[in-house]
């Protein structure tokens, strides 16, 4: 059934159809298209616009199509338009007369956007959730890790000892500020825009803060035209999701370095890797790679809908039906990365042994041997020279820094004790660093803590 046949002598090309039609995607929110449906047509008896009656009937039509729809003895077939045309011609199919009503004081223009609305809404909460599942698992193998010792990279050259936890802690943050932007998003989305009509309200006596309340949201919106065009909070939306895969990549980029034969540092599970057709010895971390090559697919929603938005007069434009197959994809691939890469790090295996001497074999700790020149009065120019001297000395030998005979020291600064080799020591290093936020023990338990109280209560 089509919505707008009466002023048409045509029927439409099917092509044109086929083109115009959004069923085939927007057919995802038939949830959302009735709960909006329900509280409007709430809105309209309790204004006396329909009788309780009327709006028994319809309520009862909407909730025995919600329920065929879900148990499958009703098809969402592509000859409608899209989700919309749909609910409201099974509705009229099934109760007749009072079906035609459903439509009073609402145009699809403010009906797709509260249906967005409310879709994405209850996303937000779920990429939340999962995100926090996420932080649970990093949680767990930080408080597991205070003293396995690696080195922290800068130009990816090794720079100076950290910890598994306190990398880990770098991630942490991230998704913590990813979580709080989702919030942000929410907060600044939760009004409604039923009542706006095609573009500049309707005639009839609604009361907007009542179907607001309804679905909960804060209020009603407040301007008709914004209403009804606004794709701020899917653009806002869109960047943090890019934001969250950008983490996400990152981090797995660091997996598939760390998980590769030169590294070792970590053993991607069986369960989560793949293996090659033609080569027997093979383990892949495809996971890893796919969360990171579905980054540039959620960016691409970013940067496609900023250009769909940029040229668009008030008010509803048709351009705007672009904004949901890819903001949907967009979601789905967030959500989908996010359960594939917390169950990965769930399950894979860190090889502290090798972490630890790879930081000792790559000089993390020069300038602590410089800063034990300094604590025994020397300038910290000259140490750096010295300690750079020892360390060419080292490179030549083969040896780390903590292998180097004390006679070789001392030819070179007498200040040099047998304490040095304490003083840089992995376990020093980064005992020594306790300010907070460092990798020492003290400060991370601290920041554990934080973060063990935030997972409770947020
Ligand atoms: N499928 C349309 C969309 O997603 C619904 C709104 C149609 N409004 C209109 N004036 N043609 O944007």
């Amino acid at each position: 059934m089509k919505l707008w046949g009466g002023r048409f002598t045509k029927e439409t090309n099917e092509l044109v159809h086929n083109f115009n039609a959004s069923i085939s995607y927007d057919q995802k929110f038939y949830k959302q298209d009735i709960q909006g449906s329900v509280a409007h047509v709430t809105m309209l008896a309790k204004q006396g616009i329909l009788t309780e009656q009327e709006r028994d009937t319809i309520t009862g039509g909407l909730q025995g199509i919600l329920t065929d729809i879900e148990n499958g003895t009703l098809a969402i077939t592509d000859e409608s338009e899209d989700i919309h045309s749909f609910v409201e011609a099974a509705l009229i199919q099934r109760i007749g007369e009072p079906g035609k009503k459903l439509h009073t004081g609402r145009s699809r223009n403010d009906q797709v956007a509260l249906d967005m609305k409310l879709y994405t809404r209850d996303e937000i909460v779920m990429i939340r959730d999962l995100l926090k599942k996420l932080m649970e698992v990093i949680h767990q193998i930080m408080s597991e890790n205070l003293n396995t010792y690696m080195p922290g990279f800068t130009h990816l050259q090794k720079a100076q000892p950290v910890t598994l936890s306190h990398h880990f802690g770098a991630y942490f943050e991230m998704f913590r500020r990813d979580r709080s932007r989702l919030q942000d998003i929410y907060d600044r989305m939760n009004y409604c825009p039923l009542g706006a009509g095609a573009l500049a309200g309707t005639t009839y006596p609604l009361d907007r803060d009542y179907s607001a309340a309804l679905l909960k949201f804060q209020g009603p919106t407040w301007n008709s035209m914004d209403s009804v065009s606004d794709r701020d909070y899917l653009i806002e939306l869109l960047s943090a999701l890019s934001t969250i895969m950008m983490h996400m990549s990152r981090f797995c980029e660091e997996i598939i370095l760390w998980n590769s034969n030169e590294y070792r540092f970590v053993e991607i599970d069986d369960s989560y890797s793949t293996g090659s057709s033609i080569m027997p010895q093979k383990k892949n971390p495809d996971i890893a790679e796919l969360v990171r090559g579905k980054t540039g697919r959620v960016y691409g929603a970013l940067i496609s809908l900023l250009t769909t938005m940029k040229g668009l007069p008030l008010a509803y434009n048709k351009d705007m039906q672009e904004d949901k197959e890819l903001t949907f994809d967009a979601m789905d691939t967030v959500k989908g990365c996010l359960a594939l890469f917390t169950g990965m790090l769930d399950t894979m295996k860190f090889n502290g042994d090798v972490m630890e001497a790879s930081a000792k074999n790559g000089f993390t700790n020069a300038t602590d041997a410089a800063d034990y020149l300094v604590n025994h009065g020397v300038p910290f120019r000259d140490a750096h020279g010295i300690i750079g001297q020892l360390v060419l000395l080292c490179i030549d030998r083969g040896i780390s820094l903590d292998e180097l005979p004390l006679e070789d020291y001392k030819e070179i600064s007498p200040v040099f004790q047998q304490d040095i080799y304490e003083a840089i020591s992995m376990k020093t290093c980064v005992e020594k660093r306790n300010t907070l936020g460092a990798p020492g023990e003290e400060a991370m338990e601290r920041v554990i803590e934080a973060n063990a109280r935030y997972l409770k209560e947020s």
